[in-house]
């Protein structure tokens, strides 16, 4: 979209678009905008123009559009000027709430099968080629989850291809994790050999980790399977064939926590948590991590309803892509969309893992 005119009114800029749109900025916006070298910081791009310290006279002396056609030029009547690129202006010529956006690319799968291209790479590929980090983010974005093939089996290994994706998030399990089904007095299932239904990590932190890491280092183990379950695609089923529940799911703040003793933690979100466009921005679902809450009656017995169809829908085998953690596969996979689980096992079983956060994620996508 060009810029085909430009009209000063007393409200604002009236901006004529070349598909026969118009938007019109205020003058007051457009000085709060402004990205002229003085406004805006050329190097860390942050606002240096102060809006609000003393009032502003925002009488416009002239305002012109330069012979490119790539930047809006206004001289106020105290003397001062304003800059702003016609890709802002473009970019900002609808008025919409700031929102966390959907991962475009991503194609929800109900079961394995449905994944079109099954998401994997080999380990040296990430690790040295240039395109590295973007083939693992197409697959990431896609499918919501990545298995990267042929590393070293070592603990330095899982760190070093976590590190190429961005800095390590702290939790309090530690930046990075070892650990293994054998420790006593164990403060998470995960430490278990128990079975783990499926679920999203960190129900109780305010924000969840946008990224989980896992890799099996050492297996002498039977059973143990892994299950990722695409809750998003859970969500949009759930959508069409049970609104009324969906929409609990989108309303009620379910609690969840984490107690050891020396730490409490505890938040709430909606199961379904969505932008102002309806869209499902994080699927947040762990039965083991759930804190006691209670709703009037009605409501009660409608979210257990609603709950408990999530919950069926998540369990049934035929939504789920099952497999052996082995030595050398490191699985990365979005844990603000899929659910993950795991079987009981006999044996000895050893793991190594971390988690990224959500806007660094993020962050690799704008950049990609
Ligand atoms: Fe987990």
């Amino acid at each position: 979209m060009n810029i085909q005119s430009i009209k000063p009114s007393e409200k604002g800029l009236e901006v004529f678009w070349d598909d026969s749109d118009k938007s019109c900025f205020p003058w007051f916006w457009l000085r709060d905008h402004s990205e002229s070298g003085v406004d805006l910081h050329p190097d860390t791009l942050q606002r240096q123009i102060d809006s609000f310290s003393a009032p502003l006279d925002n009488t416009v002396s002239k305002v012109w559009l330069d012979d490119g056609m790539e930047n809006v030029y206004i001289k106020w009547q105290d003397d001062s000027s304003s800059l702003l690129s016609t890709s802002l202006l473009e970019r900002m010529s609808k008025p919409a709430l700031p929102q966390l956006s959907t991962i475009d690319s991503a194609e929800l799968w109900n079961s394995a099968d449905k994944i079109n291209l099954f998401p994997e790479m080999q380990y040296e590929q990430l690790m040295d080629d240039e395109n590295g980090i973007s083939l693992w983010l197409e697959h990431v974005k896609r499918a919501g989850f990545i298995l990267v093939r042929s590393s070293p089996a070592t603990a330095e290994a899982t760190k070093k291809l976590m590190e190429r994706i961005s800095y390590l998030r702290n939790s309090i399990f530690g930046e990075f994790s070892v650990w293994d089904n054998k420790k006593i007095n164990p403060d998470d299932t995960a430490y278990t050999s128990e079975e783990i239904e499926l679920h999203t990590d960190s129900t109780y932190v305010h924000d969840a980790p946008g990224l989980q890491t896992l890799h099996c280092l050492q297996k002498d183990s039977r059973g143990g399977e892994n299950q990722l379950v695409d809750g998003m695609a859970i969500a949009e089923l759930m959508r069409r064939e049970f609104p009324q529940a969906f929409n609990i799911l989108c309303k009620v703040q379910v609690p969840g926590r984490y107690i050891r003793p020396d730490a409490y933690l505890e938040t709430h979100r909606p199961v379904f948590r969505v932008n102002n466009d309806g869209e499902i921005i994080q699927v947040s679902f762990n039965n083991h991590d759930r804190a006691p809450f209670r709703l009037e009656h009605d409501e009660m017995e409608s979210f257990y309803e609603a709950y408990g169809i999530f919950h069926r829908l998540a369990h049934d085998k035929e939504r789920h892509f099952e497999f052996l953690l082995e030595p050398g596969n490191i699985l990365t996979f979005d844990n603000w969309r899929l659910l993950h689980g795991r079987s009981a096992l006999t044996g000895y079983r050893q793991l190594c893992g971390g988690y990224h956060n959500r806007e660094d994620f993020e962050s690799l996508i704008r950049l990609s």
